[in-house]
């Protein structure tokens, strides 16, 4: 069912690692059937914040809301509607492909038969049918993210989070994925999407907020965002204005 209004409405969001404060009081809110991207340079926050918004790790401070819920207070409630690609790989290196996605399906109690059929459903959508019984371990590095976002899929979710999809993809497998992206979104789905890439940023993102030392310093339509800081000449570009906003600094 297509949600309507805010599906995530995050306010005052701090998050600190002992003293070190990664996320120093964001506010940010998510439309439903929007695609929402979090861009930054390394070290930004950008998949803290991912993982306050999915309950992987508790807030320091703030509040974010998740169709509604607290996330803090029904953390099982907002995980059971989300489906979260992480950045780095987590697939068990113990099963196969299919395997790995069975075993997923438990944390969310769906019957193993169901499950059965999802696995093989999102196995024929995400083409990994040659490699449905071989170990992970054996899998190229696109193999294994195109698993990884199969299998964010399995409890069918409402909201969509993928913490850089296509690191370290080849075009074929970068454009499959972003294919996957729109088609969550005709089908109603929401999608949170971390990325360095910035021409995935214009082509998926409905909106972007850009990230800088666990503040949110521009947010807006890629094109806004980019109309707002471009020279007046009109040829800039995103990454051009993200480089302008973050500055030439290497990070960590
Ligand atoms: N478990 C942790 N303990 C201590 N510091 C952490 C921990 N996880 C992240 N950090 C620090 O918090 C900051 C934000 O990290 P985060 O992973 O959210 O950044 P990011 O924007 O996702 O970066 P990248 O683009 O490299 O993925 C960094 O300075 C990082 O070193
Ligand atoms: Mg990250």
């Amino acid at each position: 069912m297509a949600e309507h209004g805010r599906v995530v409405e995050a306010s005052g969001v701090v998050k600190r690692y002992g003293a070190f404060e990664a996320v120093r009081g964001v506010d940010f809110h998510i439309e439903a059937g929007e695609c929402f991207g979090l861009l930054g340079p390394n070290g930004a926050g950008k998949t803290t914040t991912v993982k306050l918004l999915c309950c992987v790790l508790p807030l320091t401070a703030g509040e974010i809301r998740v169709f509604g819920m607290s996330a803090a207070e029904h953390p099982r409630r907002v995980k059971a509607r989300i489906g979260v690609c992480p950045q780095e790989f987590n697939l068990d290196p113990d099963f196969g492909v299919r395997q790995n996605l069975m075993v997923f399906s438990r944390y969310f109690d769906i019957p193993k038969a169901e499950a059965a059929r999802r696995a093989d459903a999102l196995i024929a959508r995400f083409r990994l049918e040659d490699k449905a019984g071989a170990c992970v371990d054996d899998l190229s590095g696109g193999l294994k993210r195109r698993l990884m976002v199969a299998r964010t899929l399995i409890n069918d979710p409402d909201l969509i989070v993928l913490d850089e999809p296509t690191a370290g993809l080849d075009p074929q497998s970068k454009h499959q994925i972003w294919d996957e992206v729109r088609a969550l979104k005709a089908s109603g789905k929401t999608v949170v999407l971390t990325t360095h890439n910035m021409e995935e940023a214009e082509l998926l993102c409905d909106r972007l907020v850009i990230v800088d030392l666990g503040r949110i310093i521009e947010s807006g339509t890629p094109a806004a965002i980019v109309g707002r800081h471009a020279p007046a000449d009109g040829g800039g570009t995103l990454e051009g204005v993200f480089l302008k906003l973050t500055g030439r600094q290497l990070r960590e």
